[in-house]
Parts: structure tokens; sequence; C-alpha cells
């Protein structure tokens, strides 16, 4: 019955759990993962936790421009809960330029922690979180620690009939990454999303909920973004999956971000030891040498590789010209001691022709 639903919803993971079970935690928990689904092992999976003073700034990349975001053409959405996470299906008329190729929609999906601990996000910028905004109103300290995250994934439309097909394919998928926040208000477009949960509380469960602008779920600024190759983030985390991360997060409030955390439990109405679905992300992937490109120029905090070798050289030159500079400085006036304690000496020695005086 899942996997019947699953598979009308465009089956893909993390909307489709083909193959061996898996979940975030224990025996079957993400270290495991590569047993059953090779790829997982594999050396371009992701998240990632981006090193923004790494990033390479690349202006050639456009801005990202959904189309048929606003208006998806279709009355209702599909809202299923996967017992992975909460995942809403996307008609392929929703389409995204600025990429290599026309990308159509499949689904999008969320991954969160636990209410009252750090974490959820799978992609990190710096070692945690989304970076705090001036003005903003993020709780604890700035930027919130409290961040899920949002995938909203796209075929290759030009050369694949569907995701499933799509995803065996390097270059087959794109997914845009949102980074979600704690801020002050509710956001009302992830309400949309949010009120509904209460209908799909047990894994398998699905809905139909009133469809509506996913371009509101977006960060205004699409034209600021990371970008790398990396993989589906559960298994089968097949990998040439196109990423671009938005740079700008988006601001839920706090009983939102609840609701998400609160809602669905990832096991079936019918078994009789309920398990919540939380704490549903994967921990970062190692980079393995794979570029990651920006689209916009480095803030004041990052240098490039070019700068970072300049700063090398520099701080070595510098340190050896101030080295000489001290060397020749004290021995000039090592030398002018000498000669001033020689002067001492033989005026010294004039007067008392057989006292010992300082010897240089
Ligand atoms: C996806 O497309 C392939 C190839 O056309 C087809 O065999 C498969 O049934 C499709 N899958 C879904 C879930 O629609
Ligand atoms: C991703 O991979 C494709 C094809 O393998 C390549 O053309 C592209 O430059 C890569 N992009 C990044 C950001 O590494």
């Amino acid at each position: 019955m899942l996997r019947a639903l699953l598979l009308l919803l465009g089956g893909l993971a993390p909307a489709l759990p083909a193959g061996p079970h898996w979940a975030y935690e224990g025996p079957h928990g993400q270290q495991h993962w590569p047993e059953g689904h090779p790829a997982c092992g594999g050396r371009a999976q992701s998240p990632i936790d981006i090193q923004t003073r790494w990033v390479q700034p690349d202006p050639s990349l456009p801005p990202i421009r959904p189309v048929g975001y606003r208006r998806p053409g279709t009355p209702a959405f599909t809202l299923a809960n996967n017992g992975h996470t909460a995942v809403l299906a996307l008609p392929p008329s929703l389409r995204l330029q600025g990429l290599p190729r026309s990308f159509a929609a499949a689904q999008l999906h969320f991954h969160w922690g636990r209410p009252g601990r750090a974490g959820g996000a799978e992609h990190l910028l710096d070692g945690h979180r989304a970076p705090a905004e001036p003005g903003g109103h993020g709780l604890g300290g700035g930027g919130s620690l409290l961040c899920p995250q949002m995938h909203v994934v796209h075929y290759d439309a030009e050369r694949y009939a569907n995701a499933s097909e799509a995803q065996h394919h390097a270059g087959g998928l794109a997914v845009l990454g949102v980074l979600l926040e704690v801020g002050a208000d509710p956001h009302p477009a992830y309400n949309n999303i949010l009120n509904h949960l209460g209908s799909i509380r047990y894994a398998g469960q699905t809905t139909a909920i009133p469809s509506f602008s996913v371009q509101d779920l977006l960060p205004p600024r699409l034209d600021l973004y990371y970008r790398y190759n990396g993989s589906l983030t559960t298994p089968p985390c097949f990998q040439g999956v196109l990423w671009t991360l938005f740079q700008q997060p988006v601001r839920i409030s706090l009983a939102q971000l609840e609701q998400l955390q609160g809602a669905l439990y990832a096991t079936e109405a019918a078994e009789p030891e309920p398990q919540r679905l939380v704490d549903n992300f994967r921990v970062p992937q190692e980079l393995n040498q794979r570029p990651v490109l920006s689209s916009f120029p480095r803030g004041p905090k990052g240098y490039s590789t070019g700068e970072v070798v300049a700063i090398v050289f520099g701080a070595i030159f510098g340190c050896l010209g101030l080295f000489l500079v001290v060397h020749f400085v004290a021995k000039r006036m090592r030398a002018r001691r000498v000669q001033e304690q020689d002067v001492v000496f033989k005026a010294s020695s004039r007067r008392a022709p057989d006292d010992d005086g300082p010897r240089p």
C-alpha cells in the first residue's frame, strides 16, 4: 500500500523506500546505509558542510528562475508521510530555468531535528547554520541552531520521463535547498503545508491539500546561491545531483517549527509502539575535493585560493623581511656597543693601564 502510494507520487527517494529498510539511527542508521545501498558510500555524497571561505565565486551562474510556481495549474497537491519525511508531490508543470537544462519539479520535503534540541539542517554553512542577517530575529544569538531544511527536487525533463528514471543518471536531478530559521513571525506560505500535517500523522498516510504558490516558500533572492555536485541525502543516495543551496534563509516562527517537529510518526497507524518522526537529517559528508561555487562575490570574511596563496607568501616574505631588519639592526647595535665599550676600555686603560675592564 505504502509502496503503491509512493509510486503514485512519482516515486523517488526519499519518497520511495525501495530496497533494504533504513533509518537515521540504530542498526539500520546512516553509518550502515552503504551496506544495503552502495552509492551511500560514494565520494560525492550530500549533504556537505560548506566552508564559505573556500567557495569559488562564479559570476556566470545565472539567477534561478521558477516558471509556473506561482500558479501550479492544478487544484490540489498530494501531501504524504512516507515514514522518513513529509513529501509534497509537485506537478511537472513547475519548471526551473537558470540551470544547464530545463528541469521539472517532482516533489519537496523537509529535514528537521527534535523539539528543544539544536540540529535538523542537512547542509551546513561554516560548521553549523544559516548566516545571521543584520537585523534578523533568529533565536539563540543570531541565526538559529534549530534549522530545518526544505529540499525541492527536480528532474531533467529534456532527457528523462520522470524523476525515478532521471535519478540513475549524472545530472538527472537538480535540488533546491532552503535553510529555514526561527524568526519572530510565522511564514504564511508554510501554513499551506503545516496546517495539514495532522492528516498525515502516520507513515503511509496521504491527503489532498489546496494548491498554492510554491514560489512563496522560497527566499526572495534566487540569484544568491551555492552550487555543487552531490547526491540524494537518503538511500539509495544516487550521485549526480546538481545542488543549489540558497544563501538567504527563510524564517518561520517557533510555533511553526514545533508543528513540523511534533506532528508526525515514523510508524504506521497500526504499529503498537509509535515512533516520533524526528531527527531525520543526514550528517555532513566528505567533500573529497569537489568544487563548491557561489553565484555571488565573496563577503569580507572569505578569501579565494589566489588570495590565500598571496596572503601566505606575503606573510612568509613579511616575516623574512622583519627578521632581516631585526637581524641587521641588532647586528649594528651590537657593533656600536662593542665600539662604545672599546672606547670606554681604551679610555679606562689609558687611566689605569693594568685595570682588566670589560672585554667585548
Ligand atoms: C518513469 O518513466 C519510465 C520510463 O518511461 C517508466 O518505465 C516508469 O514507469 C515511470 N515511473 C513512474 C513512477 O512514473
Ligand atoms: C557538475 O558536474 C557536471 C558534469 O559532470 C560538470 O559539468 C559541472 O561543472 C559540475 N559542477 C560543479 C559545480 O562542480
